[in-house]
């Protein structure tokens, strides 16, 4: 089907007939394709964006159209301009793209004073996608591409989409049809991954069968991601393997799209991703009157001495303790005993203050920073290191 900007001379001739012959349109004829009116929606979701899209009759009823953001005790109503507005078959299909904050957001439609009402659960992280949840807003429930959307949105892209063409129609799973909706997924991102910067969306994403559904995987999707990446599923068999990893979790970390850090991470893995989760170790990395923060932390980040993923080490840590602190802290290399006092061992006795665990640097030491200095566990003046241990 072809679509117009311009409006047919029969569609004219129509307007003119109905304006003579029928009663004039009550005012709201226009219909909401999506989302559904009248019921709070959820949305669970990394960004706050849902899709407004109105099919008005004609041009006069596109023109009287009027959305807007309800905000303040008052409902003052803030007006939203349409992010495009395109024609077929004489009618015209007005998008908007609503912001979410998180809670309640309430939009007014006029004429007619209808509501859709949005509550939006921001999630940062990325948690699985929980499907089941009670009201949960999914638009691709029952069909891929609803008969409202088709015949504009097909295998085609846009002049100023800036990806070759050619190039990419050799990728059998190439689905510019996904594309030409969720664009702002892809783009805008720093960092893309390469099956989503290649359209290559169905490597993920499948149509159900039946009822067509569009499979949204849930979180937990390792076999997605090593079914490429697969020289990753050798963490799987490390001895010691991170919580997320363990449980599948990928995209906790990762955004399988793309995203604004290196490896396509939400976040800086020097500051905020690990601590996003880890919030005990905030004040590891942030600036904390009185702390002592660990040099190395403040320079590289957790990943100094922690794989993000799996290792063959306690804790994930690329050595083992003394070794690893001993890799920077030269002066200790190999010193078995001796530090901080004459003949003081460093191994091989069992740690008081761990459980189960060997004397190490990190048991008067607080890798992760402290509030005394020499990242210690105690004051270093009055002996309240030794009494830590020593009675
Ligand atoms: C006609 C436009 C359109 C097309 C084509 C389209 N989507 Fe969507 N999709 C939406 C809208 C609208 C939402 C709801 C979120 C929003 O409002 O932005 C959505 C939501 C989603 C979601 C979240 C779960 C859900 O069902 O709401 C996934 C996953 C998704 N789309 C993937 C895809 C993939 C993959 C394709 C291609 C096979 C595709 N979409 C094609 C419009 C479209
Ligand atoms: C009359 C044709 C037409 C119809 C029908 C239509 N759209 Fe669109 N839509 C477009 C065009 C054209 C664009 C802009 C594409 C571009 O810029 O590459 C667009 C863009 C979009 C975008 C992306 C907006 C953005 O800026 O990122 C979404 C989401 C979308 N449409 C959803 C829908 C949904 C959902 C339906 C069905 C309820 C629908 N559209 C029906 C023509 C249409
Ligand atoms: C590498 C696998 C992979 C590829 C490729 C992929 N997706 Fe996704 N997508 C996912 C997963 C997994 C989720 C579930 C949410 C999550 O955990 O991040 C998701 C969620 C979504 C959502 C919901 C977004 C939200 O904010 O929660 C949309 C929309 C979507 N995908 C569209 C697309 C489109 C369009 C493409 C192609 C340009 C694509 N996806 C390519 C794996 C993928
Ligand atoms: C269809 C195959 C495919 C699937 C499925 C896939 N990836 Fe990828 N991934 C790639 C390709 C191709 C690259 C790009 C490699 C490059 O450019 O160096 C890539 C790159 C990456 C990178 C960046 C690595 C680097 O060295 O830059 C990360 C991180 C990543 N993928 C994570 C994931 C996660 C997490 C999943 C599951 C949600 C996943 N991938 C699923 C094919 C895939
Ligand atoms: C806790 C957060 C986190 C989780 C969960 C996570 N990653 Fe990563 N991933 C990272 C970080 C941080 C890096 C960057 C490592 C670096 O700087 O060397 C990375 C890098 C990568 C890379 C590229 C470099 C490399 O080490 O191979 C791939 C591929 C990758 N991750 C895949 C995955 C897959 C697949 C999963 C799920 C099984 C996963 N990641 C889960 C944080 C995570
Ligand atoms: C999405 C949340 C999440 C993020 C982000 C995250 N972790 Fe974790 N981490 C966990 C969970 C869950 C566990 C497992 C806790 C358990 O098993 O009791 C864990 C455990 C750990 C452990 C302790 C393992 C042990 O044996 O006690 C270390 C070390 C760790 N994470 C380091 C990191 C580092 C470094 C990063 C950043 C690259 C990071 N985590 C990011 C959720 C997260
Ligand atoms: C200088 C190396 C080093 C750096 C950098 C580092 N850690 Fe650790 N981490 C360790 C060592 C050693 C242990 C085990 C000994 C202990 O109990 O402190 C550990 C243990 C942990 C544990 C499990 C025990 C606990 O304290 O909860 C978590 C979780 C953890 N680290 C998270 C992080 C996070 C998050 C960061 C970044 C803010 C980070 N680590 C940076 C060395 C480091
Ligand atoms: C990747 C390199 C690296 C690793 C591994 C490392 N450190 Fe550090 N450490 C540093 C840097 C850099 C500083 C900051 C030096 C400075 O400020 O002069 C530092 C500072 C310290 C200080 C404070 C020194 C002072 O004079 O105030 C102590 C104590 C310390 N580290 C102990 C440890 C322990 C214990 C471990 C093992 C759990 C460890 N470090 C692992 C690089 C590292
Ligand atoms: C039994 C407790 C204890 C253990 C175990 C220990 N330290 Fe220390 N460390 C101290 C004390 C106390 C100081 C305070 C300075 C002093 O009195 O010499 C110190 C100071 C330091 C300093 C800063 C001053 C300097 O000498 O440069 C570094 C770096 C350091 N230790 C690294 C390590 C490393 C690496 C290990 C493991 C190989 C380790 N420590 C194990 C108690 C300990
Ligand atoms: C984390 C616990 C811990 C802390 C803190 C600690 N020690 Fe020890 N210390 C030990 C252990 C364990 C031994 C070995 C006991 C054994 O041999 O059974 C030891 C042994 C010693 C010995 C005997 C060494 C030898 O030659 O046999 C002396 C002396 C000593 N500690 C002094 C100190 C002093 C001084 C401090 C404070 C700067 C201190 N310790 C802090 C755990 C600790």
């Amino acid at each position: 089907m072809e679509n117009r900007r311009v409006l047919p001379t029969w569609a004219l001739i129509m307007v003119v007939f109905s304006f003579v012959i029928l009663p004039s349109l009550p005012a709201g004829a226009y219909t909401i394709l999506t989302p559904p009116t009248g019921k709070k929606l959820l949305v669970r979701a990394r960004r706050g964006a849902a899709s407004l899209v109105i099919r008005a009759a004609d041009n006069g009823e596109r023109r009287s159209l009027q959305v807007g953001r309800v905000t303040g005790r008052q409902g003052t109503i803030e007006p939203l301009v349409p992010a495009g507005s395109w024609q077929k078959d004489g009618s015209y299909y007005v998008h908007y793209e609503l912001s979410l904050k998180k809670g309640i957001n309430t939009f007014v439609i006029k004429p007619g004073d209808k509501k859709v009402i949005v509550r939006y659960r921001s999630q940062p992280t990325m948690p699985p996608f929980g499907s089941s949840d009670s009201g949960l807003y999914l638009f691709h429930r029952n069909e891929v591409v609803p008969a409202a959307c088709s015949g504009c949105h097909d295998r085609k892209l846009s002049a100023d989409s800036g990806l070759e063409m050619k190039e990419l129609e050799k990728n059998s799973n190439f689905s510019p049809v996904c594309f030409s909706c969720h664009r702002r997924l892809v783009n805008g991102n720093k960092w893309l991954h390469g099956p989503s910067a290649n359209l290559d969306c169905l490597a993920c994403h499948r149509r159900g069968e039946g009822n067509k559904k569009l499979a949204v995987p849930t979180g937990r999707v390792p076999n997605i991601c090593y079914r490429c990446h697969v020289n990753e599923r050798k963490w799987k068999s490390k001895a010691y393997i991170h919580g997320p990893i363990r449980i599948g979790d990928c995209t906790v970390c990762h955004d399988p799209h793309g995203a604004s850090y290196k490896f396509e991470l939400w976040a800086d893995p020097k500051t905020g991703l690990c601590v996003a989760c880890h919030t005990d170790k905030r004040q590891s990395v942030e600036k904390t009157p009185g702390f002592h923060r660990h040099g190395i932390v403040v320079g590289s980040g957790c990943g100094a001495c922690h794989d993000p993923h799996a290792s063959d080490y306690p804790f994930q840590l690329y050595k083992p303790i003394n070794k690893l602190c001993a890799g920077c802290h030269l002066r200790l290399q190999g010193v078995t005993s001796g530090h901080p006092v004459g003949g003081h061992p460093l191994s091989g006795k069992p740690d008081p203050r761990h459980k189960g665990r060997e004397l190490s640097c990190a048991s008067c030491h607080n890798p992760h920073g402290s509030n005394y200095q020499y990242l210690l566990i105690g004051s270093p003046l009055g002996g309240n290191v030794c009494t830590k241990c020593h009675h």
